[in-house]
């Protein structure tokens, strides 16, 4: 769509947000974006990760995915980005990526991207909307265009019904509660075309 750049920055530890990530970038494709699926570095100790062994198989499995850096969000005009909640917050991992951006922010390189983002918990209340909130706080700062879905989809109520981004339940052996592929792939697909809108706008302003 109108040559549209999307990357798709994910944190995930047991396979869930990475799920999501694929879905959204399916769909971007399928709406005609170039798309790049990055994972955000992983901090966490060894030891940690070996102690939970749903983590050390995701690390494991998806060590190819290649790494997000912020040269991909100068790339990008769309930007979708999905993480777990950790205590109602974006993980640390995410926040290192996010902090890592001051050199871009600083030149302007970050104004006008389309963003949206997706989150999951244990539990139903556990913290999604509150972790896709902090992520929008940041991007406010970046000056870039938050396109959360809010209600404009019946594939939003199946999952869920929350308006900031499509999220999910996740149970104790890693399996989506919620019937959120399809809201993920309307957000995918969303992201985009508001992003085509921007892009096909800002070039006519500027002829
Ligand atoms: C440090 C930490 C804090 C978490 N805090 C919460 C929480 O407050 N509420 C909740 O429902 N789930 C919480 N979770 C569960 C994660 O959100 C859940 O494992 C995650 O959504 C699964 O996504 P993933 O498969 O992409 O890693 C927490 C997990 C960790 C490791």
């Amino acid at each position: 769509m109108a040559g549209v750049n999307l990357a798709v920055i994910y944190y995930s530890a047991t396979g869930t947000n990475y799920q999501m990530a694929k879905w959204a970038a399916e769909s971007g494709r399928q709406a005609g974006a170039a798309v790049k699926v990055l994972r955000v570095e992983e901090l966490a100790t060894e030891e940690a990760i070996d102690s939970n062994p749903a983590w050390k198989a995701h690390v494991e499995a998806t060590k190819d995915v290649p790494v997000a850096k912020v040269e991909d969000l100068v790339w990008a005009d769309a930007i979708i980005f999905s993480m777990p909640s950790r205590f109602g917050n974006v993980p640390s991992q995410m926040k290192q990526f996010l902090d890592m951006t001051g050199g871009i922010w600083s030149k302007g390189k970050l104004v006008n991207k389309v963003v949206s983002a997706m989150s999951s918990a244990d539990n139903p209340h556990g913290g999604q909307e509150s972790t896709i909130k902090a992520i929008y706080t940041t991007m406010m700062h970046w000056g870039a265009i938050i396109a959360a879905p809010g209600y404009s989809d019946p594939s939003l109520f199946e999952a869920g019904g929350n308006p900031y981004g499509a999220s999910v339940t996740v149970d104790t052996e890693n399996h989506m509660i919620e019937k959120v592929e399809d809201a993920v792939r309307y957000q995918g697909a969303r992201t985009v075309t508001i992003s085509s809108w921007i892009k096909q706008g800002h070039s006519r302003w500027n002829e």
